[in-house]
């Protein structure tokens, strides 16, 4: 039986980094005192992707740099010995409780110190507990210097700490992914915490009014499509808290990507509250969203769009939206009313009534139906794919296809792919990814898909002269030319596998949209 290690000095956890060999090593920070939220983390950040099983640290450390003078650092619950059978039965493959001078080897006046933008400490926890982020932020960065992990797993429970790190890690480029986790919450749905210890058996249940505030603030905000106002929705909240004895430390709704305060829930809007209950300073949060979020998936023919798409839309539990196929299931349509495909003019009449249909109920097997006559297999001929470019570059066909386009994604909830999905059909997508490859790679795959379609395998240059030449054509015509839209992120897929990819795209989308929001399966 492999047992986990107790790691307390930097040698020690070089020496176990350089022997535990080279699997992706993922790392989840704590300050002890783990509980059942540090449990599912620990069980989250074991999860293994693309195939591989990781390898797990995690740290205990009570950084004294993130607490006020009046703070719990003195009292902070300490038991290392507890911590470590719980990191144990958890999985962990070591843990690292570095000591006071591990971390600020010349001492903690004298460390480099992380200043986080004001913009993200001036609301919420910021606002009363001036530093406190510029302590968590070098601590974590003082810790990712020694443990050098590959992804680094944080609760969504400290939301803004989450968002100051992913800011953090940003801004100063250090080569990790960042994975948030849902709260986890006990049965009286207070979040987990450390420091839910502090509180008496009365003040727990006075506590449990905390979440209960926040869900039925919820609850009134998404029965108010309107929109309902900040300041309703903050004063229900007060009342609430004040109704069960808990003293208010704030009460705020502000945009949960920046943090900035909102008159009204917009886009992922955060509603957060802190108290102080007893001795106890309690936080807890939900997040509204006006819509179940829009992925837009864009990028040249031959990046493997389609395969990633349909796959990622399954495991987040997001219809899938094949844009290209609905292009293609109207060329089949010309063509078989005999109309030329190059003449927009031929093609417009067809356009008026079309009854074009996406059976998008499963993500696996989407059928195509146009006025009619299933075409799921016949849109794949060489005959469709030869015209369907022309057919698409038509300004009134990507008109009449884009309005139907908008109109499935009305209510959110899909991943479109396309060519045009980020800038024409969804600009306000939720996240937005440009899926490319080298026009080599590109080549090299297409050629391998011929080969083991048993067609003949024309020599490469000559079929990467003929994508460069469709990447020219998409990329230049007047209608819907293929571009990366401004705020899309390019994920460029040379060299990696189908399951990598996935991988990277759900890291993108929850970036943007957090597990609390949409849990989708993991
Ligand atoms: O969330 C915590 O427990 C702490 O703030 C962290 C991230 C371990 C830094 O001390």
């Amino acid at each position: 039986m492999v047992t986990m290690q107790m790691l307390r000095s930097a040698g020690e956890l070089n020496r176990w980094r350089r022997e535990a060999g080279d699997r992706p090593l993922h790392f989840v920070p704590t300050m002890g005192a783990l509980h059942q939220g540090h449990q599912q983390l620990l069980q989250r950040a074991l999860q293994p992707r693309a195939g591989v099983r990781p390898r797990l640290l995690v740290s205990v450390f009570v950084n004294p740099l993130q607490f006020g003078p009046a703070e719990d650092f003195d009292r902070y619950p300490r038991d290392l010995e507890r911590d470590g059978q719980l990191a144990a039965a958890a999985g962990a493959d070591a843990l690292f409780a570095p000591t006071l001078e591990v971390i600020y080897p010349q001492g903690v006046h004298e460390i480099t110190r992380i200043q986080v933008p004001a913009s993200l400490q001036r609301e919420l926890c910021g606002r009363s507990r001036p530093g406190h982020f510029d302590g968590v932020a070098t601590v974590v960065c003082r810790l990712l210097a020694l443990v050098r992990p590959d992804r680094l797993l944080l609760g969504e429970k400290d939301w803004q700490q989450l968002v100051v790190l992913r800011r953090v890690i940003a801004d100063l480029g250090l080569p990790l992914e960042v994975q948030g986790c849902a709260t986890v919450r006990d049965r009286d749905r207070l979040p987990c915490s450390s420091r839910n210890r502090y509180l008496s058996a009365a003040e727990r249940l006075r506590a449990a009014a905390l979440p209960a505030a926040l869900a039925a603030a919820r609850f009134e905000a998404l029965a108010t499509p309107a929109g309902v106002a900040a300041e309703a929705l903050i004063t229900a909240v007060c009342s609430r808290l004040e109704a069960a004895d808990l003293v208010i430390d704030y009460v705020q709704l502000v945009q949960a990507h920046t943090l900035e305060p909102l008159r009204r829930p917009q886009g992922l809007t955060l509603l957060a509250a802190a108290v102080h209950c007893g001795s106890s300073r309690l936080i807890d949060h939900v997040l509204l969203m006006s819509r179940p979020p829009i992925v837009a998936i864009d990028g040249p023919a031959g990046a493997g769009k389609s395969t990633v798409t349909r796959a990622f839309a399954r495991r987040l539990g997001l219809v899938y939206l094949d844009t290209g196929a609905m292009y293609r299931a109207l060329t089949w349509w010309v063509q078989r009313q005999g109309v030329d495909p190059a003449d927009a003019r031929a093609v417009a009449p067809l356009l008026e009534g079309l009854d074009l249909q996406l059976s998008t109920g499963d993500a696996e097997q989407q059928r195509v139906q146009i006025n009619g006559h299933d075409v799921t297999d016949a849109i794949r001929s060489p005959e469709v794919t030869a015209q369907v470019s022309a057919v698409a570059a038509h300004g009134c066909v990507r008109e009449a296809l884009t309005r139907q386009q908008q109109a499935m994604g009305a209510r959110g909830g899909l991943v479109a792919e396309g060519r045009d999905i980020g800038t024409a059909v969804f600009p306000d997508a939720d996240c937005k990814v440009f899926l490319t490859a080298t026009v080599a790679e590109r080549a090299r795959r297409r050629a391998e898909d011929l080969r083991q379609r048993g067609f003949s395998v024309p020599p490469l240059p000559e079929l990467e002269a003929s994508i460069a030449e469709r990447d020219h054509l998409d990329s230049t015509r007047a209608v819907a030319p293929l571009v990366q839209a401004e705020d899309a992120v390019e994920l460029v897929t040379d060299g990696m596998s189908i399951e990598a990819v996935i991988e990277v795209l759900v890291d993108l989308f929850r970036q943007r949209i957090p597990e609390e929001a949409w849990p989708g399966p993991h």
